[in-house]
């Protein structure tokens, strides 16, 4: 496609009257005072001090001082551009949501993509999960998909969710390793908390290693519900599927251009897009009816579980094209805050508990990250449609209440609520029967922790499965404690016996049955000489 057609969409023309050139222009300081010299400071006499009086000196370093705002507390490391998302099919059975009503609707884009566990400046193509999260700029407000490459996640309360992170970022006597999962403290909160299995098999696939941005999935991970003008509601996933396939590097591969160009994926993905060769995603939903949430032998809430798409497929109902790279990194890809709490009407949320607690944790981060309560109004934020209440004040404000009301109820300003109606389009939440005791388990089959483990792993290909041992050997063979590379065969039995054994013998630790094996290398991992698998017929 034209690679201007991005120009005309509501979402670039907003940002246009942000986008400031200097290029050609004579420099002033922040208060447009013309300036005469950006190279001597003011001092007394040729060789004398500096003066305070040095207003252009000290503005410009004062500033400088505070360029750097905190990283993000996870996916740290990303990058973002801009796009659309073009509406194949109606979806107005399902949703009431505007830009999934009439076929051909193009809703302008943002997506940010990013590892979890690495800082800002750490290396593209580590072994990781990538964030894969997508605003949509659309005309009744911002929607935002904050989604990641791999279908099923490590815990299933988010609760645990601190825990995870401090146990998979670097441990903190030392801060090391940056950026991998070859540590004591990451699989002794694998072991500890053994609904990781799942989740664990995929870090150690192909999966956790994609070649580029280009060629990964994305998934909402959570059950979402979609809701129709009627009020009936279905419980859906979200999916979208790289246009040229799902592909990975080998760990070899990745480890060399981790040193020879840590910029590897980002590089790729402004190339390609520079040179026209916009990555697109078709775009699609599994869906449950209401009635059919207990059919399953897992609870469709339990982010640690797939759907199987044989069972329920992935219709497939847009694509996503990413046609326009951003002007300037921190201002988009930095400032951009993404929520699984922003939503339109017609698409909800569920009782699945992680989603719950992500529900509190992006806007709670974003406060401290982005420097208090007006982020809304950095320009890569801003929803394409107007947006007013009495919400006022605060650090940084842009723009300028006008009038004397700003609370509600009100007669003075007569500005309410929009109310349910289609022509008013008002968010109303799902009207959800909620019963039972004030209780801190979930049901029985949260506690399945190894069913959809075997099933990834007898679904895998023999080189496939030789990658994954290959990836436990290599990531538990640097745990130093024996015990925990131990603990880790024993959990992992529960997948595949002789998959475990293969990892016991190239992490030196005894065999799940407790019979001893012969170690012969001081560490094995760190050889690469593993034992090949050889499939079973
Ligand atoms: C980013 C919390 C689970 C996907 C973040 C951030 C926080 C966070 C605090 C940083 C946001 C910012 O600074 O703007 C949590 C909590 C979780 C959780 C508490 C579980 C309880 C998940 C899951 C997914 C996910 C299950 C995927 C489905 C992402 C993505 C980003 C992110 C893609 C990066 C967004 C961006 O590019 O700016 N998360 N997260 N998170 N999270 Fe989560």
């Amino acid at each position: 496609s034209d690679g201007l057609e991005h120009r005309e969409n509501s979402k670039d023309k907003q940002l246009e009257q942000y986008r400031v050139n200097n290029y050609g222009e004579k420099m002033t300081t922040n208060q447009a005072l013309k300036i005469s010299n950006d190279e001597f400071s003011l001092k007394a006499g040729v060789r004398g001090p500096t003066l305070m009086e040095d207003l252009h000196l000290r503005e410009k370093i004062t500033h400088f001082d505070h360029e750097r705002i905190p990283e993000r507390v996870v996916h740290a490391r990303g990058y973002a551009a801009h796009g659309e998302f073009e509406l194949y099919k109606s979806m107005k059975d399902y949703t009431k949501a505007g830009f999934l009503q009439v076929p051909g609707t193009k809703t302008p884009i943002f997506t940010r993509f990013s590892n979890v566990a690495g800082s800002k400046g750490s290396a593209d193509t580590v072994r990781d999960v990538k964030g894969f999260a997508i605003k949509f700029y659309t005309e009744e407000g911002n929607y935002d998909l904050v989604g990641n490459n791999m279908p099923v996640f490590f815990i299933q309360d988010a609760i645990k969710f601190p825990d995870l992170i401090h146990a998979v970022k670097p441990e903190p006597h030392n801060e090391i390793p940056q950026a991998s999962s070859a540590h004591d403290t990451f699989w002794d909160f694998v072991v500890s908390n053994q609904e990781s299995a799942h989740m664990v098999m995929w870090l150690m696939s192909d999966r956790a290693i994609a070649k580029n941005f280009r060629v990964m999935d994305g998934f909402g991970v959570h059950t979402f519900r979609l809701v129709n003008e009627e009020g009936i509601a279905h419980f859906v996933k979200f999916h979208w599927k790289p246009k040229l396939g799902v592909h990975s590097l080998v760990w070899d591969e990745a480890q060399k251009i981790s040193g020879k160009d840590p910029d590897f994926q980002r590089r790729d993905l402004w190339d390609s897009i520079e040179k026209g060769h916009f990555p697109e995603w078709e775009f699609g939903v599994q869906m449950i009816k209401e009635k059919d949430e207990f059919m399953f032998d897992f609870d469709i809430l339990d982010a640690t579980k797939i759907w199987p798409e044989e069972t329920v497929p992935v219709q497939i109902f847009g694509k996503l094209t990413l046609n326009k790279n951003v002007d300037n990194v921190f201002a988009e890809t930095e400032q951009v805050a993404f929520h699984p709490g922003n939503v339109v009407p017609g698409i909800d949320f569920t009782n699945d508990p992680l989603l719950q607690g992500r529900l509190f944790s992006y806007l709670d981060t974003q406060l401290i990250r982005l420097g208090g309560p007006n982020f809304a109004e950095i320009p890569i934020n801003r929803p394409v449609c107007p947006f007013h209440n009495n919400q006022r004040d605060g650090y940084s404000r842009q723009r300028i209440d006008v009038g004397q009301v700003s609370y509600h109820n009100n007669t003075l300003a007569n500005n309410t609520p929009a109310t349910s109606t289609a022509a008013e389009g008002g968010y109303v939440h799902y009207a959800e029967k909620v019963e039972g005791k004030v209780i801190q388990a979930r049901s029985e089959s949260f506690k399945d922790h190894f069913s959809q483990a075997r099933l990834f792993w007898n679904s895998m290909s023999g080189p496939e499965k030789q990658h994954i041992i290959n990836a436990f050997t290599f990531e538990v063979g640097k745990v130093n404690s024996k015990d925990i590379r131990q603990r880790v065969v024993d959990m992992f039995v529960e997948v595949d016996k002789e998959m475990a054994t293969i990892i016991a013998v190239d992490v030196g630790v005894n065999r799940p049955s407790g019979e001893q094996v012969p170690v012969t290398a001081s560490s094995p991992a760190l050889s690469q000489e593993n034992t090949i698998y050889t499939p079973q017929t």
